[in-house]
């Protein structure tokens, strides 16, 4: 059986990194208010705000933001449950609890929310089986189980659930090729894997997984262009660089990668005149792309001047080591 490859051809030109580019691109964006993406993406503001700032962090600008008019639309967005929404006025959602409490954490910042109600709308949403629904309306996936663990971490909380149920389900969905899906019985993704090895690594599980077979089908996701895909068969993507990385980091196999082909894909993904990543070169920069970009480079290597990125929470690290965390990670 023929073993599909798509890929892209990579411009023959690398630009350097452009980060006072990237920097204006992210500040405009937020700041553009009546920006047409601006209003499109009103439905994900809450995580929008968390990689713009998480971005702006990583390359020292956080002082540009404007932290009082962030800290007061997260309170805004605090729902009587005491989840968290995208926006104000629509449902609170684990993805966006998470979003909150991980900016909150970056601007030193916890205690301006309530954070027991937080607590309690995550311990909610833990079901029979261990896995998380991510709402009121009970959609299941382990990427709400690594929202849930992650939160009450970061909140020094992870006591209000049952975490051996809870990695019980993520074993579940783990799969013959090392790899796990959303839930029990779907196939293997690189972005869900980000989501369990980071759950396991938060909650000192690591050793369950097998990390040869796992690491091997990792970095199986390079392609020739150097770029990364989620799964097989699938074009490379700058995001997918954040979500194999980390994962072959926490495992301890970094090294696995061909590291300069992949700087040299991530680096033809820069729009060099507006600033911002993309999936792939030539296409419309965003901000999710930019952070998975940077948040690589700064994992690949050190020379490029960006803060160190925490693997697991994909939080710069000096936050996760004022918080006193210790996510675990394979040698
Ligand atoms: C790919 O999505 C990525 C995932 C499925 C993982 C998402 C992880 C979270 C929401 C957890 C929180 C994340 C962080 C960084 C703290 P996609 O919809 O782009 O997948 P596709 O490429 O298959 O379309
Ligand atoms: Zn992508």
């Amino acid at each position: 059986m023929a073993i599909l490859q798509h890929d892209i051809e990579l411009p023959s030109n690398i630009p350097e990194l452009l980060m006072e580019k990237h920097a204006n691109y992210l500040i405009l964006y937020g700041t553009n208010k009546d920006e047409y993406n601006y209003s499109q993406t009103e439905h994900m503001r809450m995580s929008g705000m968390y990689w713009g700032l998480t971005a702006l962090d990583l390359m020292g600008k956080l002082e540009q933001t404007n932290k009082e008019e962030v800290l007061e639309f997260i309170g805004q967005c605090q729902n009587d449950s005491g989840g968290i929404s995208a926006s104000m006025q629509h449902d609170p959602h684990l993805l966006y609890t998470l979003s909150a409490v991980q900016i909150l954490s970056m601007y030193d910042a916890l205690d301006v929310i309530n954070v027991d109600k937080i607590v309690n709308y995550v311990k909610e949403r833990q079901q029979a089986d261990g896995s998380f629904a991510g709402d009121q309306w009970g959609e299941v996936d382990v990427r709400f189980s690594f929202c849930a663990v992650a939160t009450l971490s970061l909140l020094n909380r992870l006591d209000a659930i049952d975490i051996e149920k809870a990695v019980q389900f993520v074993l579940k969905c783990m799969n013959f090729d090392g790899g796990f899906g959303s839930k029990p019985g779907s196939e293997s993704h690189a972005g869900l894997i980000y989501c369990c090895v980071g759950l396991l690594s938060i909650t000192g599980h690591l050793h369950l997984i097998d990390a040869d077979r796992l690491g091997w089908w990792l970095c199986e996701r390079q392609l020739p262009s150097g770029g990364l895909n989620g799964r097989p068969e699938k074009l490379p993507d700058v995001c997918y660089s954040w979500w194999v990385l980390s994962a072959l980091t926490i495992l301890g196999r970094l090294h696995w990668i061909d590291k300069k082909a992949l700087i040299d894909y991530i680096l033809t993904c820069q729009d060099v005149e507006s600033g911002g990543f993309s999936d792939r070169p030539g296409d419309m920069v965003d901000p999710f792309h930019t952070l998975f970009g940077l948040t690589a480079l700064s994992l690949l290597d050190k020379n490029f001047s960006l803060k160190s990125i925490n693997p697991t929470y994909c939080m710069p690290e000096y936050v996760i080591d004022r918080l006193g965390l210790k996510p675990s990670r394979l040698d």
